[in-house]
């Protein structure tokens, strides 16, 4: 039996005037899941956090998370899961462990179990040696961490995080992204995260959506995805040419074959050998030195559905 179902959206909208921020969202996240909602800049995936959390009306469709429905209950929703958005929320004058313990006070988790939580918390991040600091004083990548503990500090059962990696150079990025798989694993908190890093969905996340002013184009793990497009082989070699390629192209399986930098590059459907068409290309008088196959990054699946799509 699946697990139920943490968030759905049924046709859930909103317009700014003659902008459709979120166009008809239907989405169901079961829980447990990290998912990933991807899409360009003014895609919607702000606003459909924000929709979602209960803190903007809807103008059609609806939305139940946890159970509750998100224009009655959105208090409820807020109270059981935790966001970290564009403003992370921390005292830049108070040290790390005094905005957990304000926060923590804020959520009613005294004596005892607040100190062992935020040590919980802080460890896993590489933070607890620093707890003692001013905010103001760390980098962008360490606040970000402790923002990352700030909205698990109440044990949320959903978790939404806004581009928790933005701004972060690549190592820091990779760091946080490793401790926040480890995080979300041991606190089994379900997870919506958005991203404009393709290799963080496909680290992270189970599932992932991509939406393109306000409408969703796909969902489905990160293989999914990659599985629904064709497959890519490239040809290296000598000898290559036009003549070559009409004869490829005339092949069953073939969707696309081009010449690039003197390569060979052949789009093939799920059901081509590639074994056949390098005969071909030998028997007509090319040098084959190396053939390449794979089924492109989620990053291409990201790209040609940006192409595809008005
Ligand atoms: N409060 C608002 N008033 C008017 N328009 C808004 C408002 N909030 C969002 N929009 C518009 O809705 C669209 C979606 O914005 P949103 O912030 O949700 O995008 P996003 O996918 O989060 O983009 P980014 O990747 O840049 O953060 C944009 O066209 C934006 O200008
Ligand atoms: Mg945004």
């Amino acid at each position: 039996m699946s697990a139920p179902a943490i968030i759905r959206t049924e046709g859930l909208t909103r317009t700014f005037g003659s902008v459709r921020a979120v166009d008809g969202l239907d989405l169901e996240i079961p829980s447990g899941t990290v998912f990933g909602f991807l899409g360009p800049n003014g895609a919607g995936k702000t606003t459909t956090i924000r929709l979602l959390l209960g803190l903007l009306e809807p103008t059609g469709g609806r939305a139940t998370v946890l159970g509750f429905d998100t224009r009655a209950d959105g208090g409820s929703i807020r109270e059981q899961s935790g966001a970290l958005l564009e403003h992370h929320g921390l005292y830049e004058r108070l040290s790390a462990e005094d905005n957990l313990t304000f926060y923590a006070r804020v959520w009613r988790i005294g004596g005892e179990a607040r100190a062992a939580r935020i040590r919980a918390l802080l460890q896993p991040l590489g933070l607890w040696e620093r707890r003692g600091e001013p905010v103001g004083r760390w980098s962008r990548g360490m606040k970000q961490k402790l923002a990352v503990a700030r909205a698990l500090l109440h044990k949320p059962s959903l978790l939404f995080l806004d581009e928790p990696t933005a701004g972060l150079d690549p190592v820091a990025a990779a760091t946080l992204r490793d401790e926040l798989g480890t995080l979300v694993q041991r606190e089994g908190v379900t997870v919506f995260l958005t991203t404009h890093n393709l290799v963080e969905a496909e680290r992270l996340c189970s599932r992932v959506a991509v939406i393109k002013q306000g409408r969703l184009l796909a969902v489905g793990h990160p293989d999914e995805l990659k599985a629904s497009r064709a497959t890519r082989a490239e040809i290296t070699g000598r000898g290559f040419n036009e003549a070559m390629l009409a004869l490829l192209r005339g092949r069953p399986g073939v969707v696309r074959a081009q010449l690039q930098n003197g390569r060979i590059v052949l789009e093939l459907a799920e059901s081509a050998e590639t074994a056949p068409l390098v005969g071909l290309i030998v028997q007509s008088g090319g040098l084959v030195e190396e053939v390449r196959k794979d089924k492109g990054s989620l990053e291409d699946v990201f790209l040609t559905l940006m192409e595809e799509e008005p």
